[in-house]
């Protein structure tokens, strides 16, 4: 297969994207409002000797466009300036027939997560989540086959009535778009939303993310997600693999210079192919030593505690108290990584401390943890390199749903 075209709604710097190429897929479209993000979209998978092109799928536009996908609703965090778009006006953009569209993707953040510990339900016609309620709508414009939805854990298991009320509202809106001439029963889309971690597909990272598959017609009953190829700990029965772990995945990579310190690049060093990406935060002597004593007790800050070395945590973190908990946490080498955010090379916002080196991982290192391929180009600023990284759905995430996604394509 399998050709089937792909519009990406939120596509950041194109994890999702990516993952449907691998599996075979035409994206057609790709929307996101973050500037860094679409140029590292259009660097890596729109270029024209892109390595994708050896891939079974296709990119077939230039470049992202770059709109807010809010349609007007309120989205403090976009750009004023830029254009609230329709589905319509994204169709024109990319020169895309009404009803083209297989595959809507979509991974709106979830903006007022706040909000969801709120304990009143949601009033039925209208969400409180703009982005969630913009998304529905977008789909509503185009009604294809399938949605490939994603989200953070928490929509399912944030405070059960506040949870229960996002994805109500989600499903209920879904199970209630019909196209143009087909009845109730005809129409609406089935489905199936759980929360996957990525671990159990053979990712090198715990991630445990919302995924729904909605398919147009069809019964939930049947839809299911992929059962889990991997686990923590296989036996002969259940014919899973192990977890990969941080060091199977970036022991692979032989070029790379493992031993890297803090506040060195691999560009210019002898025996290496330059790797601008792989490169890791230049850290102050203090952390750094903090990092050796957290690596002498244990692994996290909390093992400094009644040891000589505690005054490392005090300044760390203002008390013991307030501590986050995992900060400065040193990675298992042994095991996957844990889940890799925005800040995801900054040692002080979680467990990102290199299993052997003291130093934050490197972006080279994140990505390749998110299982974006080695060949893939950051943005040279640090800040915008972590955010879209760990903003990413893991490529080969993406790959196995895309393949299981056909298995529903190829039933209607
Ligand atoms: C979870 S990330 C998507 C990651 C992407 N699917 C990937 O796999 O790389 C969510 C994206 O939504 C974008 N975003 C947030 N608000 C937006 C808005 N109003 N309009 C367009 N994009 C928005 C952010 O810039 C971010 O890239």
């Amino acid at each position: 297969m399998s050709g089937q075209k792909v519009v990406d709604l939120f596509c950041g710097a194109g994890g999702a994207s990516l993952g449907f190429v691998k599996s075979g897929y035409e994206v057609v479209g790709a929307v996101d409002a973050d500037k860094k993000a679409v140029e590292t979209y259009k660097k890596n998978l729109c270029c024209a000797d892109s390595v994708v092109d050896e891939l079974p799928g296709d990119i077939s536009f230039d470049e992202p466009l770059r709109a807010d996908l809010s349609r007007g609703y309120e989205d403090k965090g976009v750009d004023d300036e830029l254009e609230a778009v329709t589905f319509d006006d994204i169709r024109s953009h990319f020169d895309i027939k009404p009803g083209e569209v297989d595959v809507i993707c979509g991974c709106p953040p979830c903006q007022n997560f706040s909000s969801l510990r709120d304990t009143e339900p949601w009033p039925e016609d209208k969400p409180k989540d703009n982005l969630l309620r913009a998304f529905v709508e977008f789909v509503e414009e185009e009604v294809p086959e399938v949605v490939f939805f994603e989200n953070v854990r928490n929509i399912m298991t944030a405070g059960e009535q506040a949870a229960s009320t996002y994805v109500d509202w989600l499903t209920r809106s879904m199970e209630s778009i019909t196209r143009e001439g087909d009845s109730d029963k005809e129409g609406g889309y089935g489905y199936s939303l759980e929360v996957l971690n990525a671990a159990d597909y053979g990712i090198p990272q715990k991630r445990n993310r919302t995924i729904g598959l909605f398919a147009y017609g069809m019964d939930s009953d049947d839809i299911a997600l992929p059962e889990p190829t991997h686990t923590e700990e296989p036996t002969p029965e259940s014919g899973l693999e192990s977890w990969v772990t941080v060091s199977n995945a970036l022991r692979n990579h032989e070029d790379l210079k493992h031993d890297l310190e803090s506040g060195e690049k691999q560009v210019g060093i002898q025996g290496y192919p330059d790797d601008p990406e792989h490169r890791a935060r230049r850290h102050q002597s203090r952390t750094i030593e903090r990092m050796k004593a957290i690596r002498r007790h244990g692994g996290s800050w909390r093992d400094l505690i009644d040891t000589d070395d505690e005054n490392y945590i005090v300044d760390a973190h203002d008390g013991l108290e307030r501590g986050a908990t995992s900060a400065y946490g040193i990675m298992n080498g042994e095991e996957p990584a844990p889940t890799l955010t925005t800040r995801c090379t900054t040692p002080s916002c979680g467990r990102f401390t290199h299993p052997e080196m003291n130093r934050g991982i490197t972006f080279r290192e994140a990505a390749l943890l998110m299982t974006f391929p080695r060949w893939f180009k950051l943005p040279s600023k640090n800040d915008a390199a972590e955010r879209v990284v760990g903003n990413a759905v893991p490529p080969e995430l993406v790959q196995v749903l895309a393949s299981h996604i056909e298995l529903l394509l190829s039933k209607e």
